[in-house]
């Protein structure tokens, strides 16, 4: 059985993770004008995270690379068309959002870390936005920090999430390298999650190793629960019917049992 280093220690895990936390704000200084080159790709369209995504969708939709977001996701989600809610993690979520068909999504969030775009360029945002009949709003936040999940909850106002797409690519630099730091947003996340709604993430390079033998347990254990597929970085899950009220992920302890 393969063996996974976690630095599990304490003092390693706090150093780490305070590292990363110094790195988040000094991204959040930078002036809005660097703020676009520290990321290359920002505001990416939906053919863009398809293209990331196909590789986990069902079978019919695969082979799919620039439509097959879009189709599978208008599909599994054509009951609750016109109510349906989507947020993207880690982007502003404008273009991806503007690649659905006109009243699928009642409404739309991104969350960023830092706002990329001027207030003129926001306001042009907005006006397209309004022309396309889009509701979306931008969040600015931590990912990993509670804060922003209260503030998405107000704003949701005991509503259930359908949709949660992440793909940082870049972005990954603010976040440790340690299952259970992201297994908290994962698992904050599927607590928002409608039933029948579906979680796509980019996962950051940690062990892969580690998110095969998850997968695995949530196949075995929860098969007609949770429909899950994971390919190369990208995961896909699928919260079905009389699904856990939690999300099911490794322990700490059952991670070092595997070794
Ligand atoms: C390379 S851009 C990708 C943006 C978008 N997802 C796309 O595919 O075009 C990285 C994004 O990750 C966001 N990001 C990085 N660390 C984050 C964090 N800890 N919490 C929330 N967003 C974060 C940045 O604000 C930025 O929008």
């Amino acid at each position: 059985m393969e063996k996974y280093n976690l630095s599990n220690e304490k003092g390693i895990r706090k150093q780490f993770f305070k590292k990363k936390l110094e790195t988040i704000e000094l991204y959040k200084q930078k002036t809005i004008n660097d703020r676009k080159d520290i990321y290359g790709i920002w505001d990416s369209n939906l053919e863009s995270f398809s293209s990331a995504f196909h590789c986990v969708l069902p079978e019919r939709y695969e082979k799919d690379q620039f439509t097959g977001l879009k189709n599978y996701i208008e599909n599994d989600l054509k009951e609750t068309k016109g109510s349906n809610i989507g947020v993207e993690v880690g982007g502003i979520g404008n273009n991806l959002f503007r690649g659905f068909s006109k009243d699928f999504f009642k409404k739309t969030y991104g969350i960023t870390l830092i706002e990329h775009r001027t207030e003129e360029e926001k306001r042009k945002d907005e006006n397209l936005n309004s022309s396309l009949g889009m509701n979306h709003k931008v969040l600015e936040g931590n990912l990993l920090s509670k804060n922003i999940y209260n503030t998405l909850e107000k704003e949701l106002n005991n509503k259930k999430v359908n949709f949660i797409i992440e793909r940082m690519i870049g972005g990954h630099d603010t976040i440790p390298n340690d299952f259970d730091i992201i297994s908290k947003p994962l698992k904050l996340w599927y607590r928002i999650l409608e039933e029948n709604g579906i979680i796509l993430m980019e996962i950051p390079p940690i062990s892969y190793g580690l998110i095969q033998n998850w997968v695995e347990m949530i196949e075995e254990i929860y098969k007609s629960k949770l429909e899950v597929k994971f390919y190369n970085n990208v995961i896909r899950l699928k919260k079905l019917k009389d699904a856990p009220k939690e999300l099911p992920v490794l322990k700490s302890k059952h991670i070092k049992e595997i070794k």
